[in-house]
């Protein structure tokens, strides 16, 4: 498989490339700042520079990709304004990119308004509309929604499903389930919320 990690150099994009260029996969890591090649090299993978905000097409960039998977995000630091440019346009650019298969990391409360505070209402805006506009696509999606990112070491297992009281995740298990999302084509079409559990990550996406 040949999959391109936007958010290449991000927490959760350095895991799922590791795990990637250990299986043997071509793994591609979009990154922003040069420097960063350097790490994303480190865990086996090769770091493309590729501002996704700047750039008009990411096409160049995900050239004879059969994956794409958006692991970007403007992070807590940024204001509105980036949320609609990186956390929605960004990942809107990565679906006009050419790629057929996509996999987004979404967040648990995209699909829960209620849940919206609001001062977390710009990100989770972005995050929905961008998880709607990738579900109206016709690209092969599937939509991951974790809840909350811990750098806890992960423990390969997890509850999936829609509706879950909220909790949190381990970085790690999120990138193993992107792996196994990425190699189960019976995950496209899918978006469900991902939580710690107890079931093996495998068994948890066979049977979404
Ligand atoms: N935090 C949570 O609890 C939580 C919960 C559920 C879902 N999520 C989602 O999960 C995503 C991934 O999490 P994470 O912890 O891996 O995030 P992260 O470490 O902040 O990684 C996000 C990456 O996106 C990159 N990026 C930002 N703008 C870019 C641009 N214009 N072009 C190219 N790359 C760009 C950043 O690059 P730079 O290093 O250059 O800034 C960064 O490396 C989050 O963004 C969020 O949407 C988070």
């Amino acid at each position: 498989m040949d999959v391109v990690v936007a958010g290449g150099h991000g927490q959760i994009g350095l895991r799922l490339l590791r795990l990637l260029a250990g299986g043997g996969h071509r793994a591609r890591g979009l990154v922003r700042n040069p420097d960063h090649v350097a790490d994303v090299a480190e865990v086996g993978a090769e770091g493309v520079v590729c501002d996704m905000e700047a750039l008009e097409s990411l096409s160049g960039c995900c050239t004879g990709a059969d994956a794409v998977v958006f692991a970007a995000g403007a992070g807590p630091g940024s204001g509105p304004e980036r949320k609609r440019t990186v956390d929605l346009g960004a990942a809107v650019k990565l679906m006009e990119a050419g790629v057929s298969r996509y996999v987004m990391v979404s967040a648990i409360s995209a699909g829960r308004p209620e849940e919206w505070s609001e001062p977390m209402r710009p990100y989770y805006e972005a995050k929905a509309e961008a998880d709607r506009r990738l579900e109206e696509s016709g690209l092969d999606y599937t939509i991951v929604r974790p809840g909350s990112l811990t750098d806890d070491p992960g423990t390969g297992r997890v509850t999936v499903g829609t509706g879950l009281a909220y909790g949190d995740i381990p970085r790690d298990d999120v990138a193993a389930v992107l792996l196994a999302v990425l190699l189960t084509p019976a995950s496209i079409g899918k978006t469900f919320e991902l939580l710690s559990g107890d079931t093996p990550v495998d068994d948890a996406v066979a049977n979404l």
